[in-house]
C-alpha cells in the first residue's frame, strides 16, 4: 500500500501533481485543520503532512502521528510547528526558505509605500466622491528618499527589503542576532545597530522581518512604541505576535507614531478591532509572499521534501530540512 499524505488545504494545483502521482493524497478543506483537534483525529492515518502556517502542529498532534515521517510546512516561518517535539519523535520538519524572498520583500515594500503615501485612505476618499480637485495640502505622506529605514531581522527577506530601499535613496540601519556579511553591509550602506531600542529611536520607518521566537514575541510593545519618533511608520510582514497589537492600536489612535502597515496579526484571521479604526493603518490579509510563481515554488519545495523523506533520501539531499539541536 502506498504512503498516505495529508495536505491540509488546497495549495497551487501544479505543485501537488507529482505527489498525487506517487502517493495517496488527501487535500483537506480550507481552514478545517486550523483546529488542532481535527489534526489529532486524522493524523494517525498519514505518513506525511503538508501543513500551512495556520495549522497548529502541536506536541499532541505529533504524538498522535504514529506513522508520520515528515511535516513539510509550506512557509518559511515554522512557529506553528513544535519542532522539538517532532525531533524527539524522530519526525523531520521542512520549511520553504529562499523561494519566497523576492515576493515577500515586494509585499513588504508595497505595504511600506502604501502606508508612507496614504494610498488606501486617498483611494477611499476618491471612491467616496470627495475628490474636489488638486489639493495643495491633501494626503501629504512621507518621502522615502533621505529617510531612514530600520530593519529588524536581516535574514534573506530583510536583505531583499534593504536592496529595494537602497534603490529609493533610503539610509539603512538594522538589528539582527548577528551582524551580516561586511561586504553586504557596505554594498547597501547598511549600518548595524546594537539594540532594538536604538533601532526604534532612529528609524523613520521600521520594518519587521524577523522570525517569531521567544525573544521576538511582543518585542514591539508599548515601551518600544514610545521610543519611536512620532512621525515613524511600523511595517510588519513577519508574524503578528512580534507586535503587541493592543499597544500598537493605542499608539496609532494617540498619534504617538505616524502609521502602520500590517500584513500579519496576533490571532489570524482576527484583527484587533481598534486597528480597524486606527488612523493611517494599512491592513492586508497575510499576502506578502502571494504571487502565483512563489506560491507554486513554495508548494514544490514542500512536496519535494516529502518525496525525499518517503523515498529515503539522505538529509543532505533535502536542503530545506530544519536543523534541530
Ligand atoms: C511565511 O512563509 O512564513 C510567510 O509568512 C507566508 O509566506
Amino acid at each position: 500500500m502506498s504512503n498516505r499524505v495529508l495536505i491540509t488545504e488546497p495549495i497551487v494545483e501544479d505543485s501537488m501533481d507529482v505527489l498525487k502521482k506517487h502517493y495517496e493524497v488527501t487535500v483537506g478543506e480550507r481552514g478545517y485543520y486550523d483546529d488542532e483537534q481535527h489534526l489529532i483525529e486524522d493524523i494517525p492515518e498519514y505518513d506525511a503532512l503538508l501543513s500551512v502556517l495556520s495549522n497548529p502542529v502541536s506536541k499532541q498532534v505529533i504524538k498522535a502521528g504514529k506513522k508520520l515521517q515528515i511535516i513539510a510546512n509550506q512557509a518559511v516561518g515554522y512557529d506553528n510547528v513544535d519542532v522539538e517535539a517532532a525531533a524527539e519523535a524522530g519526525i523531520k520538519v521542512s520549511n520553504t526558505p529562499g523561494v519566497l524572498t523576492e515576493a515577500s520583500a515586494d509585499g513588504a515594500f508595497a505595504l511600506l509605500m502604501s502606508t508612507a503615501r496614504k494610498i488606501c485612505a486617498a483611494q477611499a476618499y476618491l471612491r467616496e466622491g470627495k475628490f474636489d480637485g488638486w489639493d495643495p495640502v491633501g494626503f501629504m505622506g512621507m518621502e522615502l528618499n533621505g529617510n531612514t529605514l530600520g530593519i529588524l531581522g536581516m535574514g534573506r527577506i530583510g536583505q531583499a527589503v534593504a536592496r529595494r530601499a537602497r534603490g529609493f535613496g533610503m539610509n539603512i540601519i538594522y538589528h539582527n542576532r548577528s551582524k551580516v556579511d561586511p561586504d553586504f553591509e557596505s554594498e547597501l550602506g547598511a549600518t548595524y545597530i546594537d539594540t532594538v531600542e536604538e533601532l526604534a529611536r532612529k528609524s523613520d520607518i521600521l520594518s519587521l522581518n524577523c522570525p517569531l521566537t521567544d525573544e521576538t514575541r511582543h518585542i514591539i510593545n508599548q515601551e518600544m512604541l514610545e521610543m519611536m519618533p512620532d512621525h515613524a511608520l511600523l511595517i510588519n510582514t513577519a508574524r503578528g505576535l512580534v507586535v503587541d497589537e493592543e499597544a500598537l492600536a493605542q499608539a496609532l489612535h494617540d498619534h504617538q507614531i505616524g502609521g502602520a502597515g500590517l500584513d500579519v496579526f496576533e490571532e489570524e484571521p482576527n484583527v484587533h478591532p481598534h486597528l480597524l479604526t486606527a488612523p493611517n493603518c494599512v491592513l492586508t490579509p497575510h499576502i506578502a509572499s502571494s504571487t502565483y510563481k512563489t506560491r507554486k515554488e513554495m508548494g514544490i519545495l514542500a512536496v519535494n521534501s516529502i518525496i525525499g523523506i518517503l523515498e529515503g533520501k539522505e538529509k543532505s539531499e533535502i536542503p530545506n530540512l530544519i536543523e534541530t539541536s
